[in-house]
């Protein structure tokens, strides 16, 4: 061996990680025992927080260069599985937190104000970074958690604010892709076409529908407008700029249409890492909200209507929050726009073949 023998306990630098569980009330003189386990679930958060900002780094890295070769989004890939099975095993996590009873948590609460998760700058990092942008957030939240924040962190979360974010940099690798306009070929005419039929065909099924009273009727007739009417905006540059400028979209134009095709032909060998790659950030979103749910819940049983230690209205802050902060909202969307195969637009063979394994 050419470098030293090394020590489990000194490789890990386990002196200093189980030097650092030190319990307020034991500080003050009676130590409350369920405290040691609210350090310690806090810790483990923390460090798997750490993991994912160092998964989502290398990913940004990725995605910040000009030209990605395949391998890469393997690569991507790859790393979003891993980031979603630490979140899986985050959201299992709150239920020990959930062993402590609101009584054994009053033992050592107060000796907690004014910290709060509030000021879990890797929290927010990852929020950041995947692009959780301040104008978002609800009015509450930006009032408290600014002001309970050192300048430094302010600083340091004001530098990301100011960054491209992970959903930025995907939207530009998405507006990139080609396929949907060859000589011969233009797809999105086609689509159109399809849509149209697709609705008319809706129509006339609610029409014919002799189950439906005569409001029934009018309000499904009304829904499908409305689902029309989600169609127009697709391809309106106008309308659908002036939702992303409003915050109601977040991908542009031209990534969400690509983002549609690739769901749409996902089959088609090379459409399938991007469409895993969509698929792990939904699932991004979808377990941060489970895990954002699980812990208004838990915070509920634990506190009922208090208020928390960071200042906010507990509860119920923390149930808008899981409502309001998801990032890749338009992701989730997009099923909207997915048409049944029977209607699908047929792809020219040139086209396949680009799309395809098979070569001449
Ligand atoms: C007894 C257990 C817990 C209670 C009663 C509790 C309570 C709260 C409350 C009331 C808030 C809102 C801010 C405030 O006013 O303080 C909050 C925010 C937060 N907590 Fe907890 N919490 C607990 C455990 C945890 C654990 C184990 C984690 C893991 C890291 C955590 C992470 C966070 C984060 C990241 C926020 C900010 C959420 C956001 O603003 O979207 N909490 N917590």
């Amino acid at each position: 061996m050419k470098h030293e023998p090394i020590y489990y306990g000194s490789y890990l630098e386990l002196d200093k990680l189980l030097d650092a569980q030190n319990p307020m009330s034991k500080k003050n003189g009676k130590e409350a025992h369920d405290e040691t386990l609210f350090i310690i679930i806090h810790q483990a958060y923390e460090l798997w927080f750490k993991q994912i900002i160092h998964e989502i780094d290398s990913i940004y890295d990725i995605f910040s260069n000009k030209t990605i070769a395949p391998e890469q989004i393997s690569l991507v890939n790859h790393r979003l599985a891993r980031v979603n099975e630490i979140q899986r095993v985050l959201n299992a996590q709150m239920k020990i937190i959930e062993t402590m009873t609101p009584m054994d948590f009053m033992d050592f609460r107060d000796y907690l104000i004014p910290a709060s998760g509030f000021q879990s700058i890797q929290f927010r990092t990852i929020e950041l970074k995947l692009g959780l942008r301040e104008k978002q957030r609800t009015t509450m939240a930006k009032k408290f958690f600014n002001s309970r924040l050192s300048e430094e962190d302010k600083e340091y979360l004001k530098s990301l604010e100011n960054s491209p974010t992970l959903l930025e940099l995907v939207d530009k690798w998405l507006s990139r892709m080609p396929f949907t306009e060859t000589d011969n070929f233009d797809f999105w005419k086609s689509y159109k076409d399809a849509v149209e039929k697709m609705l008319t065909a809706d129509k006339d099924l609610i029409k014919k529908n002799t189950t439906l009273n005569e409001m029934q009727q009018m309000i499904e007739l009304k829904n499908l407008e409305a689902t029309k009417e989600s169609f127009d905006i697709l391809f309106d540059k106008e309308k659908y700029n002036s939702l992303l400028e409003n915050d109601d979209l977040k991908l542009s134009q031209k990534a969400k249409l690509s983002a549609i095709f690739i769901s749409l032909y996902r089959h088609e060998p090379v459409f399938q890492l991007p469409y895993r790659l969509i698929n792990h950030l939904i699932e991004i979103d979808e377990l941060f909200t489970q895990w954002r749910y699980n812990h208004a819940i838990m915070v509920h049983r634990m506190l009922g209507t208090k208020i928390g230690t960071g200042g906010s209205s507990g509860h119920d802050y923390l149930k808008k929050a899981a409502d309001n902060n998801k990032i890749f909202s338009d992701f989730f969307d997009m099923a909207t726009f997915l048409i049944p195969n029977a209607y699908l637009p047929k792809l020219p063979e040139n086209l396949k073949v680009n799309l395809g394994f098979m070569h001449e």
